[in-house]
């Protein structure tokens, strides 16, 4: 395959035709702006409207549910029909300022439900977590009957259409970090015998289904992304091999745009953790798989997580291995850092570790969560983001609403 060296500048044509405007991609961030009973609120138009001003080609919105018995976190946006559509389109128009691309990024949580939204949450098997930490707030699932896995392949074509009605200018399917469809594809979550589980034929049915409602839903001029996992990082988990043998099938059923990412709940790779130093100094953590995956398949590829200066930025792209840059955290920091990176300025992001000096607390990967959830919240209200803001108090800001549906969830109970 030819490499030729491109600029950040430089729009990118999608195999269905649309073209997105430079290199720089939003990836998608939860920001948990829906209010309690999971509408579109106001604050999503603000927040968006400041990304797509702040130059990137491509934003990928948080992740909106498919279903609203299955929220990832409280305050997530559902979008199963069209109850929100005025405060949607309000969005869409918001995002696509400035020709930029939206896409709205689709999930399902599967088992990753905290036991505070779902009580009983469904997976492809019965397998709870193997964490002790995780089993406090994480339920053991329940395995989806092959009725229900159709109704959620029928589900996702829904909000796909919902969301190009309302003005969004693509989709993305979440299909990485430890989420459904990353469930459907690990051998370690998915140990069914039927045929949605065993061989990685079988196993990757779901994500392939997902996509093909989903283009039959929009159309074939409409963007259909998924953002994958390079790899599980756990043991008998989903693997590197595994994973290019379902970017090939994917590029071939067509996908617009491949993300690539890594890791769960229970190896939270995608935020670099454990990553091994020689990575976090390439700044992108996942820039090695690109590579190899660069020699099996010409869809587009977007590398996300670490990406930190105009420097690494530019490298990993002349590398020939990404077509897109994601960045997430240094985005809720600087909304408007790619309008600096295109200039060509050499910016280096203000992202750095969320600490509390509490070690139990800041190994929990929810503490950083909760920080940078506080920060997309100040954007969505206008305000400037707030970078000495304490670690601490943000993640009892996030408990108190925990407690708060607890106590709600524990009266509906009464
Ligand atoms: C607050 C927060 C929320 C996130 N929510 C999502 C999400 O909804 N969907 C998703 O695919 N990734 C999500 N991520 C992961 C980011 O998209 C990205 O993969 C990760 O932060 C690494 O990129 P970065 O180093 O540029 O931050 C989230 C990250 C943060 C910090």
């Amino acid at each position: 395959m030819t490499q030729e060296t491109v600029s950040i500048d430089q729009p990118l044509t999608l195999p269905c035709g649309v073209v997105v405007k430079n290199r720089l991609g939003k990836s998608a961030m939860s920001e948990a702006l829906g209010t309690r009973d999971n509408r579109v609120t106001g604050k999503l138009a603000t927040l968006y409207r400041r990304w797509a001003e702040g130059g990137s080609g491509l934003l990928v919105t948080g992740n909106v549910m498919i279903d609203r018995r299955a929220l990832g976190e409280p305050n997530n946006v559902v979008l199963e029909d069209r109850r929100d559509m005025a405060a949607l389109k309000a969005w869409a128009q918001a995002g696509t300022a400035d020709g930029t691309q939206l896409w709205m990024q689709l999930n399902h949580p599967g088992k990753q439900s905290p036991s505070m939204l779902s009580r009983q949450p469904v997976a492809p098997s019965a397998i709870g977590f193997s964490n002790p930490a995780l089993r406090r707030f994480f339920a053991t699932p329940r395995a989806l009957t092959g009725a229900e896995i159709q109704n959620l392949v029928t589900r996702f074509a829904t909000s796909a259409a919902l969301a190009r009605e309302a003005g969004f200018t693509g989709v993305q399917v979440h299909g990485a970090h430890g989420y459904l469809v990353n469930q459907f594809l690990s051998p370690l979550h998915n140990q069914r015998e039927d045929e949605w589980g065993g061989s990685l034929e079988n196993r990757m049915r779901f994500v392939c289904e997902v996509y093909r409602a989903i283009r039959a839903s929009v159309g074939d001029d409409f963007p259909v992304s998924i953002k994958l996992n390079s790899a599980d990082f756990q043991r008998g988990g989903f693997t590197e091999e595994e994973s290019m043998q379902v970017v090939q099938r994917l590029g071939e059923l067509g996908m617009d745009l491949i993300e690539i990412s890594g890791g769960t709940y229970e190896k939270p790779r995608m935020a670099g953790q454990d990553a091994p130093q020689s990575t976090r100094e390439r700044e992108a953590y996942f820039l090695d798989y690109a590579e190899q995956v660069r020699q099996r398949v010409s869809t587009p590829l977007m590398v996300t997580g670490g990406f930190r200066t105009t420097a690494g930025m530019q490298a990993a792209l002349a590398s020939g291995a990404t077509d897109m840059l994601g960045l997430a955290r240094p985005l809720a920091l600087a909304p408007a850092m790619p309008r600096e990176v295109l200039a060509g300025r050499a910016v280096t992001s203000e992202v750095k570790p969320i600490r509390t000096g509490i070690k139990p607390v800041d190994d929990m990967a929810m503490m950083e969560v909760s920080w940078y959830t506080l920060q997309l919240d100040r954007l969505g209200r206008g305000k400037a983001p707030l970078p000495d803001a304490s670690g601490l108090g943000s993640l009892l800001k996030v408990l108190g609403v925990v407690t708060w549906r607890r106590l709600r969830m524990g009266r509906m109970r009464a």
